[in-house]
């Protein structure tokens, strides 16, 4: 592997659970894997889990994990080509990224998109122009469109539940909308599509309002439907998620309550297991009955994180081990 930006980066999701999974039994089995190399971890957004998780996976990996806050603590970034730099920005990525590249053996990178302008977020202008300027492999910590150290992690706990409880069947994945209260990015809801539907061992479906269509790239191969009651009906598995429109971009029509997962919609699935990416805001998105309930994986499932993050920093090191 020699970045980690989607599902494309992986030749076999199968092999990667089990790596982490094995990871989640023996943390430390390979702690001289990245003995005297260093990883930076970039922030341009808030985070808790993908901070922490990706900071502990590379410690239990033998690697100094560093830390920076680029949108607090860095100088504003400039990322189109051949920008006039009269405006607020101060550094182009063509500058700063060459030189963390030397400071680091493997950058990692968070960037949110605007909302406002669709063809731009989905060009991934940022984390393609980090790739392009660092000369080392980068891993996305959740970039415009996608997030797929998350999906990694919700694929691990989907499996790691069947493998404690099996099915007997392809199990049946409902990915949820969910209100909010402000417009969310699509990259959770498209990411796990893309990881559902590349991995292909799951009944798929998923539910949302009118209007709220995700890009077909990433939800093709999956049943669509409108009807959160048909969808959740015999499901296995529950992935609950707000987003944001695709099509009129970022935007939100409705904050439905009705769409809010509670115990009574529960009644027609085979006692699905509920998952969330966190943070969640209780009883707007997710019931306190839920989340606090036997059904509920979200803090098993943010535990996962580590063995994700540390599963995928052991491929990159593997691949480019000097
Ligand atoms: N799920 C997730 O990415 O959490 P953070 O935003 O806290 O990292």
């Amino acid at each position: 592997m020699q970045n980690f930006i989607s599902v494309h980066d992986v030749t076999d999701i199968n092999a990667l659970v089990k790596k982490a999974l094995a990871y989640k039994a023996d943390p430390f089995k390979d702690r001289q894997l990245g003995a005297d190399k260093r990883i930076g971890l970039l922030f341009l957004n808030p985070s808790l889990r993908t901070r922490l998780s990706t900071q502990v996976a590379a410690k239990n990996l033998g690697m100094e994990a560093i830390v920076f806050n680029v949108d607090k603590e860095g100088w504003m970034l400039e990322f189109e080509e051949g920008a006039i730099m009269s405006g607020n920005s101060v550094e182009h990525v063509k500058d700063a990224a060459p030189i963390l590249g030397q400071y680091f053996d493997i950058l990692c990178i968070r960037t949110f998109p605007s909302l406002k302008n669709r063809e731009d977020d989905y060009s991934e202008m940022y984390i393609n122009q980090f790739i392009k300027y660092a000369g080392v492999p980068v891993i996305s910590l959740e970039s415009a469109t996608l997030h797929p150290l998350q999906s990694l992690t919700d694929i691990i706990t989907i499996q790691e539940s069947i493998i404690a409880k099996p099915i007997g069947r392809k199990p049946k994945i409902v990915l949820s909308w969910a209100p909010h209260i402000k417009p969310l990015p699509q990259c959770v809801a498209n990411s796990f599509a893309q990881w559902v539907n590349t991995w292909g061992e799951a009944d798929f479906v998923i539910t949302h309002p009118a209007d709220y269509e995700l890009a077909e790239k990433f939800t093709a191969g999956a049943t669509i439907t409108q009807d959160q009651d048909a969808a959740l009906a015999g499901a296995d598995f529950v992935y609950v998620k707000n987003w944001s429109t695709y099509t009129d971009y970022g935007k939100i029509y409705e904050n439905d309550p009705k769409w809010m997962l509670t115990d009574e919609k529960m009644k027609t699935t085979n006692q699905a297991k509920v998952m969330h990416c966190l943070p969640v805001r209780r009883n707007v998105e997710l019931s306190d009955e839920i989340l606090d309930g036997p059904l509920s994986l979200v803090t098993k499932e943010a535990g996962n994180r580590v063995w994700a993050a540390q599963a995928v920093i052991a491929e990159i090191l593997q691949t480019n081990h000097k």
